[in-house]
Protein backbone atom coordinates (compact mmCIF):
# COMPACT_ATOMS: atom_id res chain seq x y z
CA UNK A 1 0.00 0.00 0.00
CA UNK A 2 1.39 3.35 -0.89
CA UNK A 3 1.87 5.63 1.83
CA UNK A 4 -0.34 8.58 0.58
CA UNK A 5 -3.53 5.86 0.09
CA UNK A 6 -2.22 5.38 3.79
CA UNK A 7 -2.61 8.85 4.47
CA UNK A 8 -5.64 9.59 2.29
CA UNK A 9 -7.50 6.34 4.91
CA UNK A 10 -6.93 8.89 7.89
CA UNK A 11 -7.78 12.57 6.20
CA UNK A 12 -10.72 13.32 8.16
CA UNK A 13 -9.76 11.67 11.29
CA UNK A 14 -9.56 14.80 14.12
CA UNK A 15 -10.18 17.06 11.36
CA UNK A 16 -10.58 20.36 13.27
CA UNK A 17 -13.77 22.74 12.02
CA UNK A 18 -12.54 25.89 14.23
CA UNK A 19 -9.16 25.81 14.00
CA UNK A 20 -8.24 24.36 10.46
CA UNK A 21 -5.82 21.40 10.12
CA UNK A 22 -6.44 18.56 12.83
CA UNK A 23 -6.52 18.51 16.84
CA UNK A 24 -6.11 15.13 17.92
CA UNK A 25 -4.94 15.33 21.52
CA UNK A 26 -3.54 12.01 23.49
CA UNK A 27 -6.69 10.07 24.07
CA UNK A 28 -9.26 12.11 22.55
CA UNK A 29 -11.60 10.36 20.26
CA UNK A 30 -9.43 11.40 17.33
CA UNK A 31 -6.60 9.86 18.91
CA UNK A 32 -7.58 6.23 19.83
CA UNK A 33 -9.60 6.12 16.43
CA UNK A 34 -6.09 6.19 14.46
CA UNK A 35 -4.46 4.03 17.49
CA UNK A 36 -7.10 1.75 16.33
CA UNK A 37 -6.26 2.24 12.96
CA UNK A 38 -2.79 1.24 13.18
CA UNK A 39 -3.83 -1.12 15.29
CA UNK A 40 -5.91 -2.29 12.73
CA UNK A 41 -2.99 -1.87 9.82
CA UNK A 42 -0.55 -3.79 11.43
CA UNK A 43 -2.41 -7.04 12.32
CA UNK A 44 -3.82 -6.89 8.78
CA UNK A 45 0.19 -7.25 7.43
CA UNK A 46 0.45 -10.00 10.45
CA UNK A 47 2.23 -7.84 13.09
CA UNK A 48 1.97 -8.94 16.80
CA UNK A 49 0.55 -5.86 18.34
CA UNK A 50 0.42 -5.13 21.85
CA UNK A 51 0.45 -1.62 23.96
CA UNK A 52 3.49 -1.49 27.23
CA UNK A 53 2.81 0.01 30.44
CA UNK A 54 3.37 3.53 28.88
CA UNK A 55 1.06 3.45 26.34
CA UNK A 56 3.49 3.05 23.32
CA UNK A 57 1.80 0.49 20.71
CA UNK A 58 4.37 -2.15 19.28
CA UNK A 59 4.11 -3.97 15.90
CA UNK A 60 6.27 -7.02 15.72
CA UNK A 61 7.65 -8.07 12.81
CA UNK A 62 9.28 -10.95 14.17
CA UNK A 63 12.62 -13.03 13.24
CA UNK A 64 12.78 -16.63 12.76
CA UNK A 65 13.88 -17.68 16.17
CA UNK A 66 16.49 -20.33 16.51
CA UNK A 67 16.31 -23.33 18.40
CA UNK A 68 15.27 -22.61 22.00
CA UNK A 69 15.49 -18.82 21.38
CA UNK A 70 12.32 -17.47 22.97
CA UNK A 71 10.56 -14.16 21.26
CA UNK A 72 11.91 -12.10 24.13
CA UNK A 73 15.55 -13.26 22.73
CA UNK A 74 14.75 -12.51 19.79
CA UNK A 75 13.18 -9.04 20.07
CA UNK A 76 16.42 -7.29 21.68
CA UNK A 77 18.58 -5.44 19.78
CA UNK A 78 15.51 -5.13 17.16
CA UNK A 79 15.23 -2.40 14.82
CA UNK A 80 12.74 -0.06 15.33
CA UNK A 81 11.14 2.71 13.66
CA UNK A 82 7.84 4.93 14.07
CA UNK A 83 6.54 8.79 15.27
CA UNK A 84 3.21 9.60 17.09
CA UNK A 85 -0.10 10.27 15.92
CA UNK A 86 -1.23 13.05 18.41
CA UNK A 87 -1.20 16.61 16.99
CA UNK A 88 -1.16 20.41 18.39
CA UNK A 89 -4.36 22.15 18.45
CA UNK A 90 -5.04 22.85 14.68
CA UNK A 91 -2.29 21.23 13.40
CA UNK A 92 -0.85 19.73 10.18
CA UNK A 93 -1.87 16.42 8.42
CA UNK A 94 2.03 15.19 8.28
CA UNK A 95 3.42 16.05 11.81
CA UNK A 96 3.85 12.75 13.39
CA UNK A 97 1.29 10.07 10.94
CA UNK A 98 3.42 10.49 8.00
CA UNK A 99 6.38 8.77 9.65
CA UNK A 100 3.70 6.44 11.56
CA UNK A 101 2.53 6.07 7.59
CA UNK A 102 5.72 5.15 6.46
CA UNK A 103 6.89 2.74 8.34
CA UNK A 104 3.79 0.75 7.04
CA UNK A 105 4.49 1.21 3.68
CA UNK A 106 7.98 1.11 4.23
CA UNK A 107 7.37 -2.49 6.06
CA UNK A 108 5.04 -3.44 2.61
CA UNK A 109 8.36 -2.74 0.45
CA UNK A 110 10.73 -4.90 2.71
CA UNK A 111 8.20 -8.47 3.00
CA UNK A 112 8.15 -8.07 -0.89
CA UNK A 113 12.27 -8.22 -0.80
CA UNK A 114 12.29 -10.43 1.69
CA UNK A 115 9.56 -12.86 -0.18
CA UNK A 116 11.98 -12.14 -3.56
CA UNK A 117 15.01 -13.35 -1.45
CA UNK A 118 16.31 -10.06 -1.90
CA UNK A 119 16.59 -9.22 1.74
CA UNK A 120 18.24 -11.38 4.55
CA UNK A 121 16.97 -10.44 8.05
CA UNK A 122 18.96 -11.03 11.16
CA UNK A 123 16.58 -9.02 13.15
CA UNK A 124 13.34 -8.15 14.06
CA UNK A 125 11.43 -4.99 12.76
CA UNK A 126 9.13 -3.11 15.30
CA UNK A 127 7.02 -0.14 14.37
CA UNK A 128 5.83 1.91 17.41
CA UNK A 129 3.69 4.59 17.76
CA UNK A 130 4.63 6.98 21.06
CA UNK A 131 1.91 8.73 22.52
CA UNK A 132 1.78 12.76 24.06
CA UNK A 133 4.73 13.48 21.63
CA UNK A 134 3.08 16.71 21.25
CA UNK A 135 2.40 17.93 24.90
CA UNK A 136 -0.41 19.35 23.68
CA UNK A 137 -2.95 17.73 26.40
CA UNK A 138 -0.80 17.03 29.42
CA UNK A 139 2.07 19.84 28.84
CA UNK A 140 4.89 17.72 28.06
CA UNK A 141 5.80 16.65 24.60
CA UNK A 142 7.60 13.10 24.06
CA UNK A 143 5.68 11.79 27.11
CA UNK A 144 5.51 8.14 25.70
CA UNK A 145 9.77 7.78 25.54
CA UNK A 146 10.26 10.21 28.20
CA UNK A 147 8.46 7.86 30.85
CA UNK A 148 10.43 4.66 29.31
CA UNK A 149 13.68 6.11 29.36
CA UNK A 150 13.38 7.55 32.67
CA UNK A 151 13.68 10.59 31.82
CA UNK A 152 10.54 11.42 33.52
CA UNK A 153 9.29 10.11 37.07
CA UNK A 154 5.97 8.41 37.14
CA UNK A 155 5.08 10.67 40.25
CA UNK A 156 5.80 13.57 38.31
CA UNK A 157 3.93 12.23 35.09
CA UNK A 158 0.69 10.98 36.81
CA UNK A 159 0.13 14.39 38.71
CA UNK A 160 0.59 16.45 35.00
CA UNK A 161 -3.07 18.11 34.91
CA UNK A 162 -5.16 18.84 31.52
CA UNK A 163 -6.96 21.63 30.82
CA UNK A 164 -10.05 19.85 32.35
CA UNK A 165 -8.22 19.29 35.20
CA UNK A 166 -7.93 15.46 34.71
CA UNK A 167 -4.62 14.17 35.59
CA UNK A 168 -2.17 12.12 33.42
CA UNK A 169 -2.59 8.65 36.06
CA UNK A 170 -6.58 9.13 36.00
CA UNK A 171 -6.95 9.41 31.77
CA UNK A 172 -4.19 6.75 31.54
CA UNK A 173 -6.39 4.16 33.90
CA UNK A 174 -9.15 4.89 31.65
CA UNK A 175 -7.34 3.92 28.99
CA UNK A 176 -6.22 1.01 30.36
CA UNK A 177 -2.48 1.17 31.55
CA UNK A 178 -2.16 0.35 35.16
CA UNK A 179 -0.62 3.65 37.37
CA UNK A 180 1.30 1.74 39.53
CA UNK A 181 3.51 0.15 36.05
CA UNK A 182 3.77 3.48 34.21
CA UNK A 183 7.35 4.66 34.38
CA UNK A 184 11.03 3.27 33.34
CA UNK A 185 11.31 0.40 31.40
CA UNK A 186 14.44 -0.72 30.70
CA UNK A 187 13.22 -4.37 29.06
CA UNK A 188 11.33 -2.29 26.45
CA UNK A 189 13.88 -0.06 25.93
CA UNK A 190 16.32 -2.93 25.58
CA UNK A 191 14.47 -4.30 22.71
CA UNK A 192 15.73 -1.26 20.77
CA UNK A 193 19.06 -1.62 18.92
CA UNK A 194 18.41 1.30 16.65
CA UNK A 195 15.14 3.69 16.25
CA UNK A 196 14.95 5.42 12.87
CA UNK A 197 11.88 8.11 12.86
CA UNK A 198 10.77 9.60 9.12
CA UNK A 199 9.12 13.11 10.07
CA UNK A 200 7.99 15.66 7.54
CA UNK A 201 10.58 18.65 7.76
CA UNK A 202 9.59 21.28 9.74
CA UNK A 203 10.73 24.32 8.54
CA UNK A 204 12.66 25.38 5.57
CA UNK A 205 15.96 23.63 5.95
CA UNK A 206 15.35 21.52 2.32
CA UNK A 207 13.33 24.02 1.02
CA UNK A 208 16.26 26.72 0.45
CA UNK A 209 18.09 28.01 -2.50
CA UNK A 210 21.25 26.32 -1.15
CA UNK A 211 19.55 22.78 -2.36
CA UNK A 212 17.35 24.27 -4.84
CA UNK A 213 18.75 22.44 -8.39
CA UNK A 214 19.17 25.15 -11.41
CA UNK A 215 16.16 22.99 -12.49
CA UNK A 216 14.00 24.07 -9.34
CA UNK A 217 13.92 20.76 -7.92
CA UNK A 218 14.72 20.03 -4.46
CA UNK A 219 15.54 16.82 -2.81
CA UNK A 220 12.68 14.90 -1.24
CA UNK A 221 14.27 13.97 1.89
CA UNK A 222 17.43 14.80 4.32
CA UNK A 223 18.97 13.27 6.71
CA UNK A 224 18.94 14.92 10.64
CA UNK A 225 22.30 14.79 12.70
CA UNK A 226 20.97 17.12 15.62
CA UNK A 227 17.75 19.09 17.76
CA UNK A 228 18.06 22.01 19.04
CA UNK A 229 17.60 22.09 22.70
CA UNK A 230 14.14 23.03 23.94
CA UNK A 231 12.29 23.47 26.84
CA UNK A 232 8.90 24.40 28.39
CA UNK A 233 8.55 27.13 31.28
CA UNK A 234 5.06 28.24 33.02
CA UNK A 235 4.83 31.55 33.78
CA UNK A 236 1.28 32.87 36.51
CA UNK A 237 0.98 36.45 36.47
CA UNK A 238 -1.05 37.15 39.55
CA UNK A 239 -2.95 40.68 40.22
CA UNK A 240 -6.66 41.40 41.17
CA UNK A 241 -9.85 40.35 39.55
CA UNK A 242 -12.24 43.15 39.18
CA UNK A 243 -15.21 44.83 37.24
CA UNK A 244 -14.05 46.14 34.07
CA UNK A 245 -16.90 49.08 34.03
CA UNK A 246 -16.25 50.48 37.75
CA UNK A 247 -12.38 49.69 37.99
CA UNK A 248 -10.59 53.25 36.62
CA UNK A 249 -7.40 53.07 34.64
CA UNK A 250 -5.36 54.02 37.56
CA UNK A 251 -6.99 51.16 40.31
CA UNK A 252 -5.83 48.16 38.44
CA UNK A 253 -3.39 45.31 38.71
CA UNK A 254 -3.97 44.28 35.65
CA UNK A 255 -2.08 40.49 34.64
CA UNK A 256 -3.25 40.49 31.54
CA UNK A 257 -1.64 43.70 30.26
CA UNK A 258 1.78 42.61 32.26
CA UNK A 259 1.41 39.48 30.04
CA UNK A 260 1.78 40.70 27.15
CA UNK A 261 4.67 43.20 27.97
CA UNK A 262 5.86 39.49 29.09
CA UNK A 263 4.97 38.55 25.51
CA UNK A 264 7.43 41.41 23.76
CA UNK A 265 10.11 40.97 26.57
CA UNK A 266 10.29 37.41 24.98
CA UNK A 267 10.92 38.71 21.94
CA UNK A 268 13.02 40.84 22.15
CA UNK A 269 14.96 39.03 24.39
CA UNK A 270 15.32 36.35 21.99
CA UNK A 271 16.43 38.86 18.88
CA UNK A 272 19.28 39.71 21.39
CA UNK A 273 20.92 36.18 21.50
CA UNK A 274 21.38 35.01 18.33
CA UNK A 275 19.95 31.29 16.94
CA UNK A 276 17.73 31.88 20.11
CA UNK A 277 13.94 31.11 19.48
CA UNK A 278 11.54 32.20 22.20
CA UNK A 279 7.43 32.13 21.87
CA UNK A 280 4.35 32.58 23.84
CA UNK A 281 1.87 30.36 22.28
CA UNK A 282 -0.58 30.16 25.07
CA UNK A 283 -2.03 32.36 27.30
CA UNK A 284 -4.80 31.52 29.63
CA UNK A 285 -6.39 34.56 31.66
CA UNK A 286 -8.52 33.10 35.05
CA UNK A 287 -11.21 33.68 34.99
CA UNK A 288 -11.26 34.74 31.66
CA UNK A 289 -14.72 37.18 31.11
CA UNK A 290 -15.09 39.98 28.57
CA UNK A 291 -15.76 42.60 31.21
CA UNK A 292 -13.80 40.97 33.85
CA UNK A 293 -10.14 42.27 34.83
CA UNK A 294 -8.39 38.92 35.17
CA UNK A 295 -6.95 37.73 38.67
CA UNK A 296 -4.86 35.55 36.90
CA UNK A 297 -2.90 35.02 33.57
CA UNK A 298 -0.90 31.96 33.05
CA UNK A 299 1.66 32.15 29.41
CA UNK A 300 3.70 29.47 28.31
CA UNK A 301 7.12 29.68 27.46
CA UNK A 302 8.73 27.66 24.63
CA UNK A 303 12.81 28.76 24.36
CA UNK A 304 15.40 26.59 22.24
CA UNK A 305 18.92 27.29 21.33
CA UNK A 306 21.71 25.15 19.96
CA UNK A 307 23.59 25.79 23.47
CA UNK A 308 22.33 24.89 26.28
CA UNK A 309 23.72 27.60 28.39
CA UNK A 310 22.56 30.19 26.32
CA UNK A 311 18.95 28.59 26.62
CA UNK A 312 19.31 28.94 30.42
CA UNK A 313 20.87 32.93 29.98
CA UNK A 314 17.69 33.26 27.38
CA UNK A 315 15.03 32.00 29.94
CA UNK A 316 16.63 34.10 33.07
CA UNK A 317 16.67 36.94 31.30
CA UNK A 318 12.69 36.55 30.44
CA UNK A 319 11.97 35.45 33.85
CA UNK A 320 13.70 38.80 35.15
CA UNK A 321 11.90 41.29 32.85
CA UNK A 322 8.88 39.49 33.42
CA UNK A 323 8.98 40.33 36.93
CA UNK A 324 10.09 44.18 35.89
CA UNK A 325 6.85 43.84 33.27
CA UNK A 326 4.66 42.64 36.71
CA UNK A 327 5.92 45.19 39.31
CA UNK A 328 5.29 47.93 36.65
CA UNK A 329 1.31 47.17 36.70
CA UNK A 330 1.00 45.81 40.51
CA UNK A 331 1.46 41.80 39.92
CA UNK A 332 3.30 39.44 40.45
CA UNK A 333 4.54 36.26 38.72
CA UNK A 334 6.11 33.05 39.61
CA UNK A 335 7.80 30.56 36.93
CA UNK A 336 8.04 27.18 36.67
CA UNK A 337 10.00 24.59 34.38
CA UNK A 338 7.53 22.16 32.85
CA UNK A 339 10.10 20.31 30.65
CA UNK A 340 13.12 20.59 29.07
CA UNK A 341 15.86 18.66 26.48
CA UNK A 342 19.37 19.28 26.43
CA UNK A 343 20.32 19.82 22.35
CA UNK A 344 20.91 16.43 20.81
CA UNK A 345 23.42 15.07 18.35
CA UNK A 346 22.37 11.94 16.71
CA UNK A 347 24.62 8.83 16.73
CA UNK A 348 27.31 9.75 13.97
CA UNK A 349 27.85 5.71 12.97
CA UNK A 350 23.58 5.39 12.46
CA UNK A 351 23.67 8.72 10.69
CA UNK A 352 26.19 7.95 7.94
CA UNK A 353 24.24 4.04 7.82
CA UNK A 354 21.05 6.50 6.86
CA UNK A 355 23.15 8.81 5.20
CA UNK A 356 24.27 6.04 2.62
CA UNK A 357 21.18 4.47 2.49
CA UNK A 358 18.71 7.59 1.63
CA UNK A 359 21.19 8.59 -0.85
CA UNK A 360 20.54 5.48 -3.19
CA UNK A 361 16.89 7.33 -3.62
CA UNK A 362 18.15 10.69 -2.84
CA UNK A 363 21.92 11.24 -4.42
CA UNK A 364 21.31 14.90 -3.46
CA UNK A 365 19.59 14.16 0.33
CA UNK A 366 21.28 16.96 2.64
CA UNK A 367 22.19 16.85 6.11
CA UNK A 368 20.15 18.78 8.40
CA UNK A 369 19.90 20.30 11.67
CA UNK A 370 16.21 20.75 13.13
CA UNK A 371 14.77 23.13 15.74
CA UNK A 372 11.72 20.56 16.39
CA UNK A 373 11.63 17.84 19.42
CA UNK A 374 11.18 14.38 18.76
CA UNK A 375 10.67 11.24 20.59
CA UNK A 376 14.04 9.93 18.54
CA UNK A 377 15.98 13.05 20.60
CA UNK A 378 14.50 11.82 24.17
CA UNK A 379 15.52 8.00 22.85
CA UNK A 380 18.77 9.13 21.24
CA UNK A 381 20.62 9.41 25.01
CA UNK A 382 20.00 5.87 25.55
CA UNK A 383 20.16 3.94 22.61
CA UNK A 384 21.84 4.85 18.36
CA UNK A 385 18.91 7.05 16.61
CA UNK A 386 18.38 8.75 14.02
CA UNK A 387 15.75 10.78 11.40
CA UNK A 388 15.03 11.57 7.96
CA UNK A 389 13.16 14.36 6.75
CA UNK A 390 10.75 14.45 4.19
CA UNK A 391 10.62 18.30 1.87
CA UNK A 392 7.91 19.88 3.32
CA UNK A 393 6.80 23.17 0.12
CA UNK A 394 5.15 25.42 2.25
CA UNK A 395 8.09 25.12 5.02
CA UNK A 396 5.25 25.47 7.29
CA UNK A 397 4.38 23.47 10.29
CA UNK A 398 2.48 23.15 13.46
CA UNK A 399 -0.25 24.85 11.45
CA UNK A 400 -2.77 23.57 8.96
CA UNK A 401 -0.69 24.65 5.61
CA UNK A 402 2.06 22.06 6.36
CA UNK A 403 2.78 19.79 3.31
CA UNK A 404 4.15 16.93 1.75
CA UNK A 405 4.08 16.21 -1.89
CA UNK A 406 2.98 12.25 -2.90
CA UNK A 407 6.31 12.02 -4.56
CA UNK A 408 8.17 13.29 -2.07
CA UNK A 409 6.47 10.92 0.39
CA UNK A 410 7.20 7.73 -2.01
CA UNK A 411 10.92 8.52 -1.93
CA UNK A 412 10.84 8.74 1.63
CA UNK A 413 9.51 5.38 2.16
CA UNK A 414 12.00 3.93 -0.54
CA UNK A 415 15.05 5.37 1.60
CA UNK A 416 13.59 4.51 4.95
CA UNK A 417 12.86 1.00 3.44
CA UNK A 418 17.07 1.32 2.51
CA UNK A 419 18.12 2.68 5.46
CA UNK A 420 15.58 -0.50 7.76
CA UNK A 421 17.01 -3.08 4.97
CA UNK A 422 20.60 -2.51 5.63
CA UNK A 423 20.27 -2.13 9.56
CA UNK A 424 17.56 -5.40 9.36
CA UNK A 425 20.62 -7.79 7.97
CA UNK A 426 23.30 -6.66 10.09
CA UNK A 427 24.25 -8.68 13.12
CA UNK A 428 23.67 -5.47 15.48
C1 LIG B 1 7.24 19.35 18.62
O1 LIG B 1 7.01 19.25 17.42
C2 LIG B 1 8.03 20.44 19.12
O2 LIG B 1 9.12 20.68 18.57
O3 LIG B 1 7.57 21.13 20.02
MN1 LIG C 1 5.01 18.63 16.27
MN1 LIG D 1 6.24 15.40 15.32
Amino acid sequence: MTVNSLMQAIADIGADPIRGGYSRPVYSDADLTLREWFISEAQTRGLDVETDHNGIIWAWWDRQASAGESVEATRRNSVVTGSHLDSVPGGGAFDGPLGVASALAALDELKAREQSGALKRRRCLAITVFPEEEGSRFGVACLGSRLMTGAITREKALNLRDSEGLSFGEVAADHGLTPDLIGEDPARLSTIGAFVELHVEQGRGINTPEYTAADGKQPAVAVGNTILGHGRWRLSVTGQGNHAGTTLMDDRADPMVAAAEITLATRNTAREHPGARATVGRLQPIPGGTNVIASRVDLWLDVRHPQDEVTATVVEKIYSRAKDCALAHGCQVEMVEESYSGTVHFSPELSSQLEAAVRRTVPDAPILPTGAGHDAGVLAAHVPSGMIYVRNPTGISHAPEESVENDDADQGVQALADALSGLLEAER
